[in-house]
């Protein structure tokens, strides 16, 4: 049975998604933005409206809600900033979800329950100043001595680097494998910004997300112990693929939010705005624009809901999570580039927002797999070049109530 309705758990997460939104991101996101500055009191305030760990299980600190709650918090946070929308992309998304489902018990008590209360801010290190979309490029080495892995290398572009406890972090324990680019001899860990050799930095002069954290985690002879490994020795690039397919949902459904403030802020510049005697709204070339603005949120919103329908039914949902995300971050370029035409010279300034969403909805096509990526997984899908595996471990199971 398909059914459009939200149940009562999801309407109230929306509900305290849009308020936090309302009152802690969109008075001064403006400020934030122009400063190139990111708030770290909004995190807090985001702990404190249960939004860090809602749709994480009871048992770890969470409230046990489902993947479209988590959905449509994104929606919501992304329509104020993309900066926002991109702490739980990240300290849900590519940390705590897979940590809940690849970690033991005992990692799970350390690294996981601050996190989901909002103690420990956690995040994803697979990218490499040499290694973006190639994941098998990287350089990151973990040397077993004695009862520790030795790590080195560095990571970038990573969100909340400067500010976070705690990184999964993806490295090399087979070095033949590593010459060989064999997948199978990557494995992750959980690293603490304490082990000692850990520097980490942030990144500035960036197009969009300004208001975000985004930077650099530096490792030299960093010491991990062995009980740090998630997973199995060479089952990391399945948990970086794992973590993807959470954290590529959560950007799929924010850049439908974001296409949603593209068609808000339109329409309204549209009516109030007049040109040739008639508001703009009557023009027909800028009724196309606002109609194309209208059918891609539409549509990008039920590509990123059937991906977390699968992914609340406990099925494999790359395939689905892959297409939500490339539609809805191409869509919302388009939006955003359109929504600064709908303004016209008005556009151009931060007077008005849309130029900070253009600017924001560029970085989406780049991150979490780029456009041209997910073009090619999709022909390949289509072609039967790939299918989607089961896993031996599953997302963790959630409350749809
Ligand atoms: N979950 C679990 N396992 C998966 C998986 C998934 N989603 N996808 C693939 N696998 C498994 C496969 O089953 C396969 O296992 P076997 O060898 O046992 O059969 C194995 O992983 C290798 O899979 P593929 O052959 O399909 O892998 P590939 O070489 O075709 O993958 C690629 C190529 C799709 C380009 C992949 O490297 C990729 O997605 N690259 C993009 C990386 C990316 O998105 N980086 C962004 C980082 S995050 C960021 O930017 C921002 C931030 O702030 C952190």
């Amino acid at each position: 049975m398909i059914s459009f309705e939200f149940t009562e758990s999801q309407i109230e997460v929306l509900r305290m998604a849009r308020e936090l939104a309302e009152r802690k991101i969109l008075p001064d996101i403006q400020k934030y933005d122009r400063e190139h500055k990111y708030n770290p009191q909004l995190m807090k305030d985001m702990a404190e409206a249960d939004l860090l760990g809602f749709c994480l299980p009871e048992q770890y600190g969470g409230l046990g809600m489902d993947y479209i709650s988590l959905g449509l918090a994104c929606e919501e946070l992304e329509y104020a900033d993309t900066s926002a929308r991109v702490i739980l992309s990240v300290h849900i998304g590519l940390y705590s979800l897979p940590v809940c489902t690849w970690a033991n018990e005992e990692q799970k008590e350390k690294y996981l329950n601050p996190c989901t209360v909002g103690d420990k801010i956690g995040t994803f290190g697979l990218t490499e100043p040499a290694a973006g979309s190639d994941a098998v490029g990287i350089r990151t080495t973990a040397v077993k001595k004695g009862d520790v892995y030795l790590l080195n290398g560095e990571k970038m572009w990573i969100s909340l680097a400067n500010v976070a406890d705690y990184f999964l972090i993806f490295a090399w324990t087979d070095q033949d494998k590593k010459k060989a680019r064999d997948h199978s001899g990557l494995s992750a860990f959980l690293v603490e910004r304490e082990f000692g050799g850990v520097s980490t930095g942030d990144i500035y002069g960036k197009l969009g997300v300004r208001a975000g954290s985004t930077g650099y985690i530096s490792m030299t002879d960093t010491p991990v112990p062995a009980k740090n490994l998630v997973g199995n020795e060479g089952e990391g690039f399945k948990i970086a693929m794992f973590c993807l397919d959470q954290g590529r949902y959560t950007v799929a459904a924010g850049s439908t939010g974001l296409i949603r403030a593209c068609r808000d802020a339109c329409v309204k510049y549209a009516r109030d705005r007049t040109t040739f005697q008639h508001p703009i709204a009557e023009h027909q070339l800028v009724k196309e624009m606002i109609a194309n603005m209208e059918a891609s949120y539409e549509y990008s919103r039920l590509l990123w809901m059937k991906a977390g329908w699968k992914k609340n039914s406990g099925e494999p949902s790359t395939r689905e999570t892959s297409l939500a995300k490339w539609i809805s971050c191409r869509e919302a370029e388009k939006a955003a580039a359109d929504a600064v035409q709908v303004h016209g010279a008005y556009g151009f300034s931060d007077e008005y927002p849309v130029e900070r969403y253009f600017r924001n909805a560029k970085g989406s096509s780049i991150y979490e797999g780029t456009r041209e990526i997910h073009t090619l997984l999709q022909a390949d899908y289509a072609l039967g070049f790939r299918e989607d595996k089961p896993l031996r471990v599953h997302l963790p199971v959630v409350d749809q109530g």
